[in-house]
């Protein structure tokens, strides 16, 4: 089939390039003329694995094109993703401006009729705000007759393991509209992803509204668990009991499993905060209070101060004088994303307590540059105690502990003895639970973790 993507961001870079490893011929568009040139020139501006090799075997097969030239791309499409990003507004709720921008563009460009599906995770009632506004620039150009069906397909995707998640996926939710049009739409997303529904139906199919909603719920249904862990660990820590023997004594109860139980430092990324937010916001405006939602958030920002506070019991308040090594920015593994990761909120209280802190990331360092700086704007002079080190056993050299905020493979087997030998005294605080507790007695080693006895 002939594809649109609109946004090239980690939603509609991914779906683009799946998409035309399927075998669809996709034009992604962006309004961000640095990001096509990157692309264009065969450069990826995201770190998604797998995602690289795909977009080039693609680009070269002439499947997969990138472009600014909005009429050129939106031609194109027999489909058309709106992939673009629904960032927070003010008061929490999402900011439909790109998603409505998108969608006048659409209006404005489109030649024949075409289904419109919105990927981008919106509120309900979004799908109705697309259609309105693609009818009423197709009304100006006095092309009233062309017309544009709408379908929900929320995106449930991770970042880190963005192409394995779109190419096998637990499931498809598409919301269609009633009537013709709608089983007319339900048919082509059939045909579509076909390919990823192999062996057993992985297709929900809804109305468009229950799909927006579907998508919101499973956000705040996993923040809810990851919250309600944190809490659980928290008071762990104060009865001595081991958080990590309580995941796994919980999850092996198939109505729980094991997913999403990991205390950690708080959840961060683009998505569980501003979903969250959206999700309270349109219960709201409808009258009503998602009391544990409100919960789930405040919960949240506290954890992300946990280690601060385990640092401050064990090192005093005013932190002048000390040095930190702090292993991992991006706020989880196998990204370089730094979207509300908890990093930031340790790292900037670190420096302002008057710590020199030196940093290491596998992949984030260059977007934890530009994050830095902004976090930092009014804290003048405090870039100079941040250090960017250029490997997790540099970023020790000479440090009073070891603070490990993402759990990149790559810190759970150091040598210890090693380890031991660059930092200053072996203090290590773990927001990830990496290691054993005991086995960090037996090496000599202060432990500090997320709801583990030390
Ligand atoms: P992003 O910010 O990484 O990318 C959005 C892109 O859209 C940007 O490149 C921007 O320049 C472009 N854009 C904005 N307006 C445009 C327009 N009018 N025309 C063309 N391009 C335009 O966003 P993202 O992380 O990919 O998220 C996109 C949506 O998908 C959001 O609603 C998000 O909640 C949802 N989502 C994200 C993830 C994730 O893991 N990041 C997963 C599932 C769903
Ligand atoms: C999340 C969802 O998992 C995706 O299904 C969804 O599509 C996406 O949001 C979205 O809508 O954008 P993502 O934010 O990429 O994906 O990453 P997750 O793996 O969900 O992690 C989110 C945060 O929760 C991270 O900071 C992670 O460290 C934290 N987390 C996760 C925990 O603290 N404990 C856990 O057990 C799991």
């Amino acid at each position: 089939m002939n594809i649109t993507v609109i946004g090239t961001g980690y939603v509609g870079l991914v779906t683009g390039a799946c998409l035309a490893e399927l075998g669809n011929k996709v034009f992604c568009l962006d309004v961000d003329r640095n990001k096509i040139e990157i692309l264009n020139s065969g450069g990826v501006p995201i770190y998604e694995p797998g995602l690289k090799e795909i977009i080039a075997r693609n680009r070269a097969s002439g499947r997969l094109i990138f472009s600014t030239d909005v009429a050129a791309s939106v031609a194109h499409g027999e489909v058309q993703f709106i992939a673009v990003g629904t960032p927070p507004d003010e008061d929490g709720s999402a900011d439909l401006q790109y998603v409505v921008a998108a969608a006048r563009n659409i209006g404005r460009h489109m030649e024949r009729n075409c289904i419109v599906v919105d990927k981008s995770t919106v509120p309900v009632g979004t799908g109705e705000k697309v259609k309105a506004a693609i009818r009423a620039e197709l009304e100006a150009r006095g092309r009233g007759e062309l017309d544009a069906m709408i379908v929900s397909n929320p995106e449930f995707l991770k970042e880190g393991a963005a192409v394995e998640d779109f190419m096998r996926p637990d499931r498809i939710v598409i919301g269609v509209e009633e009537g013709a049009a709608g089983a007319e739409a339900r048919e082509v997303m059939r045909e579509l992803y076909a390919p990823l529904n192999r062996n057993h139906e992985r297709i929900l199919y809804m109305d468009v509204k229950s799909a927006e909603f579907t998508k919101y719920a499973a956000n705040a249904m996993l923040a809810t668990r990851i919250s309600f862990m944190n809490e659980l660990a928290n008071l762990a820590d104060r009865l001595g009991v081991d958080i990590e023997h309580v995941r796994k004594g919980i999850g092996s109860d198939p109505r729980i499993g094991f997913s999403f139980l990991y205390a950690g430092t708080g959840y961060g990324g683009s998505c569980f905060p501003k979903d969250v937010q959206a999700l309270a916001r349109t219960a709201s405006e409808h009258g009503q209070e998602l009391e544990i939602l409100g919960s789930v958030e405040s919960v949240n920002d506290k954890q992300k101060q946990v280690l601060l506070k385990k640092i401050v019991a064990r090192l005093g308040e005013d932190l002048s004088g000390k040095t930190f090594a702090v292993w991992g920015l991006a706020f989880k593994p196998n990204t370089d994303d730094m979207r509300a990761a908890p990093s930031r909120v340790i790292v900037r209280e670190l420096l302002q307590r008057g710590a020199k802190v030196q940093v290491y990331d596998p992949v984030a360092m260059e977007e934890a540059r530009h994050a830095f700086a902004l976090d930092l704007a009014d804290l003048p002079g405090k870039e100079a105690d941040l250090h960017y080190a250029g490997g997790a056993m540099e970023a020790l050299e000479g440090a009073d502990a070891v603070v490990i905020v993402t759990e990149w493979k790559s810190f759970k087997s150091p040598d210890f003895a090693a380890v031991k030998a660059a930092l200053k005294e072996p203090l290590v605080f773990d927001g990830r639970n990496l290691f054993e507790p005991v086995t960090m007695a037996r090496l000599g080693v202060e432990y500090h973790a997320i709801g583990r006895p030390s």
